[in-house]
């Protein structure tokens, strides 16, 4: 996979040198990126994660996260497998707590709002905190179009006009172009990078105001992943976004923040976050610098 070539996790070979030159090209590829500010449109105040640990059973796999996402904008998380990035985006939708012996401390904010106070229906909290996951997870058996509009009525959003949110949806996923005059067909027939693609679009119908995405392209090849990107770019207007990769030209591409993740023996800690170009030009922890140039992963 072209992705490899990125990836700390099997580029710990190259000399210095080549590897002093990868970073300041990562740092070039973030600033030359027209970051984000928060967005004025009306998403909200945001997601912010207070104080949160996260256990399975005795083991306590997540110390002390506190992170804040602004809204209309795209953070990453980078960090070695194991650190705790996949369990830390579940408890930002209460997916965590289904996981049987898994337990949380700490706060979820959403709009202000805690979504672990008591009272909170779940399913609303998933429905304004979308999930793309891994492995493309289509309907098989359900149309292209019957996918897209699967949430509809555990929303129990009232849609006017279903071609148009059809239409609308697969528009901001990047597909509509390549499927429009086959929204009959069933979802399962697309190719990996269009089926992630309906699955995002699927996630949009619900009109979330956050989409969590982990690792959504490791499953991809480059020129899929690099249109998955592009969709990630347009949507950031629209919809703040929270992504987990392990390809640092990813993050360098399409996020404003990056937030590192490290867990050295003991629970993921968050070692620092900040604008991306800093994370990848000036880091301020020797740790993050070492795991951006490939040193460790
Ligand atoms: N369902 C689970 N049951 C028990 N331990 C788990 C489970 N999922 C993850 N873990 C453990 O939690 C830690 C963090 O895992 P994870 O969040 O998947 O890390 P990452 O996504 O950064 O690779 C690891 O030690 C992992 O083994
Ligand atoms: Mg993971």
């Amino acid at each position: 996979m072209a992705d490899d070539i990125n990836n700390p996790d099997s580029g710990n070979t190259g000399k210095k040198n080549e590897e002093d030159m990868s970073t300041s090209s990562l740092a070039a590829v973030a600033a030359g990126r027209q970051s984000h500010a928060p967005a004025t449109q009306a998403l909200g105040v945001g997601l912010e994660a207070r104080g949160v640990h996260a256990w399975f059973g005795d083991k306590h796999v997540l110390n002390n996260i506190s992170l804040d996402f602004w809204p209309g904008t795209v953070t990453a998380l980078i960090g070695p497998s194991g650190c705790g990035k996949s369990t830390f985006i579940r408890t930002l939708n209460r997916m965590h707590e289904f996981i049987p012996t898994a337990a949380l401390a700490g706060e979820v904010l959403l709009n202000g709002e805690d979504v672990y106070a008591a009272g909170v229906d779940v399913t609303k909290i998933r429905l304004k905190v979308g999930m793309v996951f891994q492995k493309p997870n289509p309907f098989p058996s359900m149309t292209i179009a019957e996918n897209v509009l699967a949430g509809l009525k555990l929303a129990q959003l009232k849609v006017e006009n279903k071609d148009d949110l059809l239409e609308e949806c697969l528009e901001r996923a990047g597909l509509w172009k390549e499927v429009k005059d086959r929204l009959g067909t069933y979802g399962g027939s697309l190719s990996g990078g269009q089926q992630q693609r309906l699955c995002i679009a699927r996630s949009l119908a619900v009109r979330p105001q956050v989409l969590l995405m982990d690792e959504p392209c490791s499953a991809l090849d480059p020129g899929s992943t690099l249109k998955i990107e592009e969709t990630i770019q347009h949507l950031s207007s629209s919809v703040t976004v929270i992504i987990v990769t392990h390809n640092m030209q990813q993050a360098a591409r399409v996020s404003d923040y990056t937030a590192f993740f490290l867990s050295d023996g003991g629970p993921g800690e968050m070692v620092e976050v900040g604008p991306t170009s800093e994370i990848f030009s000036r880091p301020k922890d020797k740790r993050t610098e070492n795991y951006v140039t490939g040193r460790f992963g």
